[in-house]
């Protein structure tokens, strides 16, 4: 219990230390694994060119930014699918 309480104060705790912010990303409707990468986008509003693996696109059109990503829920969007959420966990360190 609290976990999402906690995951907005410490985003809103650590906002002045990324340039581009402090992002939440809610992964609760979000049944189908596949629909991670799109959800983060859409709420970056990151336009993927759509040609190649939609993560990859995401990450390299993330890679010089300085921003926190916060994902709420997402253990069941990507239980089925482990080593994508572990390729996910990088964008966020980015
Ligand atoms: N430290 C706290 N003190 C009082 N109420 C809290 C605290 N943390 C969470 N709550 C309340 O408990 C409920 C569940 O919190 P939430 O953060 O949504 O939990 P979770 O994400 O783990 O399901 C919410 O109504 C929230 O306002
Ligand atoms: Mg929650």
């Amino acid at each position: 219990m609290g976990k999402t309480r906690v995951c907005l104060q410490v985003g809103a705790n650590l906002l002045e230390r990324f340039a581009d912010g402090v992002w939440f990303v809610e992964f609760a409707p979000i049944g189908d694994p596949e629909l991670v990468t799109s959800a983060i986008a859409t709420t970056l509003s990151v336009r993927l060119p759509g040609q190649g693996d939609p993560l990859a696109e995401l990450v390299e059109s993330l890679k010089t930014q300085e921003m926190l990503l916060l994902f709420d829920n997402c253990e069941h969007s990507s239980e089925r699918r482990p080593r994508r959420r572990r390729r996910s966990c990088a964008v966020v360190r980015k």
